[in-house]
Parts: structure tokens; sequence; C-alpha cells
């Protein structure tokens, strides 16, 4: 889990200062404020890996580049928490020589008591915008601090199984761009062998179905919780083929209007539903087998990175992700402390949140333009009551949610409203031809409108 980060001349901000909640953390902003920045910076201080250095193909989770000019130092300073919540961090400075950011033990800015051996946060999924996935396991991948990154294959001491520096594609962390997620990831051939990392989606879904054992059970819960509501829940249907030349057995899913529908065939709103769903049992049921393995403890904490948390959803489900996302873990470990780190454009998801919001365990995190300036606040969390009002919270920062049109004429009349009996009969009937045009017949502005002018002797 992350509890703090300090940024200096990196990203769209001089400074940037903020201190997570344990719980919730919700991120709002006009587009390119900085919320997807801050969430690499967040899933590089979790993992130290920057997922696009990983994934070749990814559009998004690139390493951050200094602020400005070479005159002023460029740090990232973090304070995480290990499994068993003792604290630790780093500073880090960005060294142009090496064009990458070092790394100091102790952050500068706050004082850790004790801080003993280098520790390890809990298990880490990050969802990006561009339907990218990364996932960090510490019974999976070694490597979290730059010194451990062995030089010699002998130096890898109890993952000497992992007999070549080319798997460092699994020994930092895995990544999976939207096609790896559901065709499986590969390390590609080493020494002659072929190095699969990940199944896929299709067919370990597939596999699981057949054995009938425990990460289809948990597979089918998680699809549960994660179901948009007024629908039946997502469900399973019988394996099928989609194709000749494709021997996998292909998962499908049952559809409200009856009908059994191949998972590649799904909505883009299901599908990255089912990839979330599938990364989450994927990696609660490998980092079971790999503590397993290795004779140690599975994780306490997960902490999700989730950007653009409504991503192709329906309205209904949207209001109902939040709340999800919180319960799912539990349902593959009970005690497991959740932390959800997410950004939204939604007014309701920021409604949803309301009835769960808690403020010892959750933030409200808004990036603001302010004199030219990206400025980044902790507002204090109020209900607003409907997404209407959400839209024109300092959430959303609208004057108004209603059509550009609208508003525009609604000012117009405001005016001549203002001016009452100066105002022209023509300048009335222009204004109100406009209005009529915008607003529905029974707006409660027309309504007032109309009972003025008639007052006024203008209408009948
Ligand atoms: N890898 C990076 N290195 C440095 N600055 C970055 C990086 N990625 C994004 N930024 C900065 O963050 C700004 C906002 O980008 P982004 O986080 O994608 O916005 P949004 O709030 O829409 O998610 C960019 O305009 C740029 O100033
Ligand atoms: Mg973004």
């Amino acid at each position: 889990m992350i509890e703090r980060l300090k940024l200096a001349n990196v990203g769209p901000a001089q400074e940037m200062e903020l201190e997570f909640a344990p719980r919730l953390n919700v991120f709002t902003g006009d587009n390119g404020l900085g919320k997807s920045f801050i969430l690499d910076i967040a899933w590089w201080s979790l993992t130290r890996t920057w997922p696009a250095e990983i994934g070749h193909k990814l559009t998004t989770g690139l390493k951050a580049f200094p602020y400005s000019d070479r005159k002023n130092e460029a740090a990232i300073e973090a304070l995480l928490l290990d499994d068993s919540q003792k604290k630790f961090g780093f500073a880090s400075k960005y060294n142009h020589h090496i064009q990458g950011w070092d790394s100091k033990w102790e952050p500068q800015s706050w004082k850790i008591k004790n801080p003993g051996d280098p520790k390890r946060p809990g298990l880490a999924i990050y969802v990006m915008s561009d339907g990218s996935f990364a996932v960090q396991d510490y019974h999976r991948n070694p490597i979290y601090w730059p010194w451990q990154i062995p030089k010699k294959a002998e130096e890898q001491g109890p993952f000497a199984a992992m007999k070549d520096l080319a798997t460092m594609t699994s020994a930092t962390a895995f990544v999976f761009n939207a096609h790896e997620v559901w065709n499986g990831l590969d390390a590609g051939d080493i020494s002659g062998e072929r190095w699969i990392l990940c199944n896929g989606l299709i067919r370990d879904w597939a596999g699981w179905q057949k054995e009938r054992g425990e990460p289809f059970e948990y597979l089918k819960s998680v699809l549960k919780e994660l179901s948009p509501p007024n629908h039946p829940p997502i469900v399973p249907g019988k394996l099928t083929r989609v194709s000749l030349g494709d021997v996998r057995d292909m998962p499908t899913v049952k559809m409200p209007y009856g009908q059994e529908i191949a998972l590649v065939h799904a909505s883009s709103g299901l599908k990255h539903i089912l990839a979330l769903a599938y990364l989450l049992v994927w990696t609660w049921h490998e980092h079971k087998i790999a503590a397993e393995l290795r004779g140690e403890e599975t994780a306490s904490s997960i902490t999700f990175l989730i950007d653009e948390i409504e991503s192709h959803m329906h309205p209904s489900w949207q209001r109902k992700i939040v709340g999800s996302m919180l319960k799912v873990a539990k349902i593959l470990n009970e005690d497991i402390d959740v932390q959800i780190i997410a950004t939204t454009h939604a007014p309701l998801v920021m409604a949803s949140i309301e009835p769960l919001f808690d403020d010892r365990q959750d933030a409200w995190f808004d990036l603001d333009l302010e004199d030219s300036e990206v400025v980044l606040s902790r507002r204090e969390f109020e209900k607003q009551g409907d997404a209407n009002n959400w839209l024109t919270s300092e959430a959303f920062d609208l004057s108004s949610p209603v059509s550009e049109e609208a508003q525009i004429v609604i000012k117009e009349a405001r005016m001549l409203l203002d001016k009452k009996d100066t105002a022209t009969a023509d300048e009335v009937w222009a204004v109100h031809k406009k209005l009529a045009k915008t607003l529905p017949y029974d707006s409660d502005f027309l309504s007032t409108w109309r009972y003025f002018w008639k007052k006024q002797g203008y209408m009948q």
C-alpha cells in the first residue's frame, strides 16, 4: 500500500504532495491535468517499474520524464507500507546521465523509525486506460530495488530457476497489453525453451472450467460481484469454438437475451470487466501457488490502481463499480486489506460513493488549473445528492448541467427578464423561440418565463 508521495519538477506541476487514504482514493480533474500521471507514479513507487518499459506495445504507463531543464532537480519521494504494515520508503532523483531514476533508501521528507531491511509492498494491480494491465506479486516478481537486479544468472539466489536475464519480463512485474490478457503472456524463447508467463484469459478460463476447482469458483463469485445491476449476473456458459483455425475451447457467458456468447464477442464494457475479473483471480491463484512453493505466507494487502474506473460502462454499472471493487478482493481472501486509487470523469461514480465514503479511510483529490498552474487538492467530501449536482461541483466545474446551447439562451433570457418592461415584444419573441427549441416544454425555466411575460401582457 502507498501512504505518501512528494514530487518535484516532474509531471504537470512543479511540486505535488499527497497523502493517500488507506482504503479509497478518487481523483477528479479536467483532461490533461495529471490523473493518469499520478497513477503511473504511484504504480512505480509500489513496484519500481514503468509498465511501458516492460510492455513495449503500451501507450500508457510511460517512464516519468522531468518537468523542465537540468537546472531544477527532479525528485520523487514515496512512503509505503509493507505487507506487515511497516513503513518504508525511498527518495529518487532523476539522473540525466543515465536518463533514469536513481534511489536513496530513506525519503528525506519523512522520518521512518527503524527502517530495517528493504521491504516489499503487498500485491498491486494496475488497470490502465488503454486496456492494458500490470500485476506485481512479490512472491513471483523478485526484483523491487534496483540493486537487486543480478549481474549474472548465478546471482539470482532463490530465483535461480529464472535462469536468464531475458526473464526480466517477469522478474519485476507482469505487464499485459489488451491482446495479451486474452491470449497469454510469453517471455519468448530462452535457451531454446519457450517461457509462458501467463496462459491468458481464454485458455485459463477454459482450463479452470474443466477442472471445476477453486479458481473457477473464485471466478464465478468475482464475476457475480462485478456484474452490472438490473441484469442477470455474469454467468459462464458452455465452452465453444469460434473458428476452424483456433483449437482453443472458447469460454462463453450467458446473456440476458438467452444466448451464450463467446467471450471474444462480448461488448467493450463486459470485456473490460471480464479481463479485470480474470486477472484478479489469476493473480491470487498464482500467488497462492508461489507462496506455497516458497513456504511463505500469502499477501495481506492489495492495491488496485484503476484509471477511468467507469470505462465503457453504462450509467447503471458506473453507479455500482466502486462499491464492487471494494468488495471483490475479499472474495479471494476475507482478511485482505484493499486500497483503491482510481480516477474518474463520471459524476455518477462520485454520486455512488456518497453512501460509502468514510473520511477516516477514504479521500477525494481534485486537480485544477489555477493561474495557469496545475494544483492538486484533497477536498472535503460533501454529499451533493445527485449526479447533476456533482457536474456543477468542484469535481467537474461545469456552470450548468444543460447543453451549451441551452445555457447560452437561458443567459440571454435572464438578461431580458432583468430588463422587464423595457424589453420589446420582438426581443421577447426572438428569445422565446430559441428557448422553446432548446428546452423541454415543461422545464421549470420555461414555465417561469411564460408566467412572467403573460403577467406583463406580452404573451397570451
Ligand atoms: N511520463 C510522463 N513524464 C512526465 N510528465 C508526464 C508524463 N505523463 C504525463 N505527464 C504530464 O501529465 C500531464 C497530464 O497527463 P495525464 O495524466 O495523462 O492527464 P489526465 O488527467 O487526463 O489523466 C501531461 O500533459 C504531462 O504534463
Ligand atoms: Mg488520464
